[in-house]
């Protein structure tokens, strides 16, 4: 296959043949391939819209509709680094509407937009399933937990200033390009930084063990297939309910009795 006419060098190219190579489909690489053109033109450019197209066979008008469709492809450039707020519902209560309203006065930015600088890109983004932390930011895509306007100030300042910001779960912060090299599939060699899940996201984990709960076995096959409910997923759904429902009832009981004086006879 000849190279198309793009400026996109051998290496970007090899390395876009190489994510092509590790499907069985080759058009089941786009996403990363989208991904991997944005680390190195820093948005996904008619360019690159036309290479990834002549390499997988498709036409530009069904690569742009991809491109066009997820709010992480960017048509515009963007800044060294990303900066989200999270202005969904829970993140939006918890102080989300507030932050994004905050910065985009100190940056002088709207959402979308780029500072003068060429540092910071902001937006408002939906939920990042990190709403037992809210509220959330990003900085390319790692979480900033628990953010107040006055800590999110601080970062974008500290970005801006180049200084090294780590996320609030460890993470070194690198730049919006690095972190779409990752999700293109290269990795950096830093994906065990900090812990993997920490704080609020464990809390129902740790009432589980303190009251011995645990999910009910799954019935064998022949259970399954036979006509007593009891065995069936959605009967072992029902007696783990209820079971909860009764340690639930104990533990109430027992505290009520605590704080009432009781003892047991
Ligand atoms: S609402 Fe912000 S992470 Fe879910």
């Amino acid at each position: 296959m000849t190279l198309p006419d793009t400026t996109l060098d051998e290496q970007t190219i090899g390395e876009l043949r190489e994510l092509m190579g590790r499907y069985p489909q080759a058009r089941s690489a786009l996403l990363p391939m989208l991904h991997l053109v944005q680390s190195v033109q820093g948005h996904v450019t008619a360019e690159g819209i036309q290479t990834c197209a002549e390499l997988l066979g498709l036409s530009a008008a069904e690569v742009s509709g991809v491109a066009t469709f997820y709010t992480m492809y960017k048509r515009r450039p963007m800044g060294t680094h990303h900066v989200g707020v999270c202005t969904n519902t829970l993140c939006a209560v918890m102080g989300g509407d507030v932050i994004l309203e905050r910065l985009k006065d100190h940056l002088g930015v709207g959402n979308d937009e780029t500072t003068d600088d060429g540092q910071v890109t902001l937006e408002h983004i939906e939920c990042n399933a990190a709403c037992d932390f809210a509220p959330v930011l990003t900085v390319n895509w790692e979480f900033m937990d628990q953010q107040t306007p006055e800590s999110a100030v601080e970062l974008v300042d500290r970005l801006r200033a180049g200084e090294e910001v780590r996320s609030t779960r460890g993470a070194t912060i690198t730049s919006w390009r690095e972190a779409e090299r990752v999700l293109a599939g290269f990795e950096d060699g830093r994906a065990d930084e900090g812990p993997a899940a920490a704080g609020p996201s464990l809390v129902g984990l740790e009432i589980a063990h303190e009251r011995g709960w645990a999910a009910p076995d799954y019935p064998e096959q022949a259970d399954r297939d036979g006509s007593d409910t009891s065995k069936t997923k959605l009967g072992a759904d029902e007696q783990a309910d209820t079971s909860r429902a009764e340690s639930e009832t104990v533990a109430e009981q027992s505290g009520a009795d605590v704080e009432g004086g009781k003892s047991d006879e």
